[in-house]
């Protein structure tokens, strides 16, 4: 890896150069280097909201091994803390609150976004967290034209919209395909993210 003024890059065997590697070197903002028979590449930069959450920590952590810069949303530093080793850059804010998401997509190749109420019980509604908070992050990407963001929104979505929590999902999916970005909405199944706590209590004879 080279570090240069404000970046990090890879470098690249030309014959394994293809793809964002390729986009990348043409990039006015942020253009890869030629070193002598290789190319060298600014890393791609991520911002993972919901990097807290289940989903969230695997994702930081897959990204970190896979060469990425990783920046992190939380709204309590202290919880990134059993990812610092795969965390770049933690930028602590409150998505549902646009002013302290100010500067958060500087810089930023790619947003993914897990960010959403599972089991959270703050006072806030799904058109708070799982709608206006994606919103205000789309909008902080889009006003820094950051090219794609990724969405994880929920499986069989479309069938589902008589349920607050996926209108409020699915709103936020359809305004993310409508902002004219590359994206990806991912409607995933059941994590089973609970089995372990069934699992503890089993084991202690709670059930
Ligand atoms: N779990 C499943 O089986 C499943 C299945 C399909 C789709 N999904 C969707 O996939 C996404 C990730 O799921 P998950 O199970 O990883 O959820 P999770 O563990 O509950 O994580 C949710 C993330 O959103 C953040 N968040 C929640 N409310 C917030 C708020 N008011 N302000 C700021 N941040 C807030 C949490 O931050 P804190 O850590 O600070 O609370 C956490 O980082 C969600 O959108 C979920 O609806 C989940």
């Amino acid at each position: 890896m080279i570090r240069g003024p404000g970046l990090e890059y890879e470098r690249y065997d030309p014959v394994f150069f293809t793809g964002d590697a390729a986009d990348s070197l043409r990039s006015p903002e942020r253009p890869g280097l030629m070193l002598g028979g290789e190319i060298a590449v600014p890393k791609q930069r991520v911002l993972i909201a919901g990097a807290t959450g289940y989903l969230g920590k695997f994702i930081v952590k897959e990204l970190k091994s896979r060469g990425y810069w990783v920046r992190a949303l939380a709204r309590d530093a202290r919880k990134i803390e059993p990812l610092k080793q795969s965390v770049d850059d933690l930028f602590v804010g409150q998505a549902t609150q646009p002013v302290t998401l100010s500067g958060i997509c500087k810089g930023i190749d790619i947003v993914i976004s897990c960010l959403g109420i599972t089991r959270q019980k703050d006072g806030l509604t799904y058109m708070d967290v799982d709608y206006q908070g994606n919103k205000n992050l789309l909008d902080e990407a889009l006003g820094e034209n950051v090219p794609r963001f990724m969405y994880i929104s929920v499986f069989n979505a479309d069938r589902l919209r008589h349920l607050e929590i996926v209108r409020a999902k699915e709103k936020f999916a359809d305004e993310l395909k409508a902002a004219g970005l590359d994206h990806i909405i991912v409607r995933p199944n059941g994590f089973f993210s609970d089995m372990q706590e069934f699992f503890n209590m089993a084991r202690s004879n709670f059930l």
